[in-house]
């Protein structure tokens, strides 16, 4: 009897304690009633609707990650609704591309010095779904660019250019700018090209300038691609930071000064905003706890690969490292939806319609997102608990994770299918939602924490 009691009141005080973590995560965004036990989260279904305006961002510093798409967008022309149909269509062509024969290919490197490693063409995954504003040159000119921890070159869409789509920022003009130079290159014209899995593409030359990321965190000589040539999905922006491992990515090129280290914050819908830091900055204001270790793959130089060594969902968990052959792991920011190995997936599935089967079930979204209910009139709602366990740590997702809201009160399975079983492993965008994830390049490991970012 006296043991009964006393695990009775362990469990209380780890139920207290749980929700403690809760509150002390919900008191950086709006307050809210959501809880989170064991196996599921109970969620206030007013949270699963984004508002129409935008709610801004919880921490201050950084730089801000908007949705391309929706109220929080830069892109004035962008602001109405999010496609769906758009996002999977690009995000299909994406996961596919990476699949076929490891793209994106490795960037060619010439020899032109430790500090101008120049890839002179790559292929590269396409667009994601975020934007950050940075400056360029000086005067500094402001340029929103499409985020991409898949693909190496950071570009801009240069003037003159006789064949370059509409941007709503000024056009950044070389000639113009007091601290604009030429990177050493053998050739004279410094040519680069790129072609995304999307059929979109530019093709232009290297230059270096002064990049301005945050009023205090300028870095000289940055060398970036000046588009003559570009079309494609790129929406309105002004063409595309790389934040890619690869040689001429930004993170390699800054690597002295801010140490191979960035933090990012996905924001869980789009009228919030996320944010995305660097160097110091990013290790003093992106708090983790969660580490696991880095891999790098010479075969596949862009990609972060971490080792995913199973998924707790529900009240169940599935092990990756049975399967046979053992699929690899990437965390990609421009992919949406997470990819899984075709039986984790149909056993994710089947817990997921195990937990939902009081809702009424809901027409499908699109083929990649075929499980989806309806919850008009509830309150709230019970999603299981997804927890992603990698090597040494485990990592409690988001609510916003497990979803994707279709429309207000339509939600579906955020999970999709791998075509075969040693495709690799993608963990995209939506189940990064609400996560602080620190690249740490230099000490090859990635950290994870509760973001600042939710609804
Ligand atoms: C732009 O690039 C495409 C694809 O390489 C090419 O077909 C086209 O002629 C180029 N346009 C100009 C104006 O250079």
């Amino acid at each position: 009897m006296a043991n009964y009691t006393s695990l009775h009141l362990l469990f209380l005080l780890v139920l207290l304690f749980s929700n403690h973590e809760v509150e002390k995560r919900c008191a950086w965004g709006r307050e809210m009633v959501n809880r989170e036990e064991d196996d599921k989260y109970v969620v206030e279904m007013k949270s699963l609707v984004p508002a129409t305006t935008c709610k801004g961002q919880a921490n201050g510093r950084g730089l801000t990650l908007a949705h391309r798409q929706g109220p929080c967008s830069p892109l004035a022309a962008n602001r109405q609704s999010r496609d769906s149909r758009l996002i999977f269509w690009r995000d299909q062509r994406r996961v596919r591309s990476m699949n076929i024969q490891g793209q994106p290919s490795a960037p060619t490197f010439g020899d032109y010095g430790e500090n101008a490693r120049l890839p002179i063409r790559g292929a590269s995954p396409g667009a994601g779904e975020f934007v950050v504003t940075v400056g360029l040159g000086t005067p500094t000119v402001d340029l929103t660019l499409i985020f991409d921890t898949g693909s190496d070159i950071t570009w801009t869409q240069c003037e003159p250019c006789p064949s370059c789509y509409p941007q709503q920022d000024p056009m950044f003009d070389p000639s113009k700018s007091t601290t604009y130079s030429n990177p050493p290159c053998k050739e004279s014209d410094c040519p680069y090209s790129i072609v995304y899995a999307d059929g979109s593409q530019s093709h232009g030359y290297y230059v270096q300038d002064l990049l301005t990321l945050t009023p205090d965190y300028q870095f000289q000589n940055f060398i970036f691609g000046c588009s003559q040539n570009s079309s494609g999905d790129f929406g309105h922006t002004a063409g595309m930071l790389g934040l890619g491992q690869g040689g001429a990515a930004l993170i390699s090129q800054i690597s002295s000064e801010f140490s191979n280290i960035f933090c990012y914050c996905i924001p869980g819908s789009e009228s919030s905003n996320g944010y995305l830091l660097f160097g110091l900055e990013a290790l003093s204001n992106c708090q983790t706890n969660n580490v696991t270790p880095l891999i790098i793959d010479q075969n596949h130089p862009s990609y972060y690969f971490v080792n995913l060594v199973g998924i707790a969902f529900g009240n169940r968990k599935f092990s990756l490292s049975s399967q046979s052959p053992r699929p690899r792991t990437i965390l990609d920011s421009g992919t949406t939806i997470t990819r899984l190995p075709p039986q984790i997936y149909s056993a994710i599935l089947a817990e997921f319609m195990n937990y939902m089967s009081k809702y009424p079930v809901a027409e499908h979204a699109s083929p990649l997102l075929n499980t989806c209910y309806d919850l008009r009139g509830q309150e709230n709602v019970i999603l299981p608990k997804m927890v992603l366990q990698f090597e040494n740590t485990d990592v409690n997702l988001d609510p916003s994770a497990v979803v994707w809201r279709e429309s207000d009160a339509k939600v579906c399975l955020a999970v999709a299918e791998n075509q075969i079983s040693n495709d690799l492993v993608i963990i995209g965008s939506v189940q990064q939602r609400n996560l602080n994830i620190l690249y740490n390049i230099q000490d090859n490991k990635v950290e994870f924490g509760n973001g600042a970012c939710g609804d």
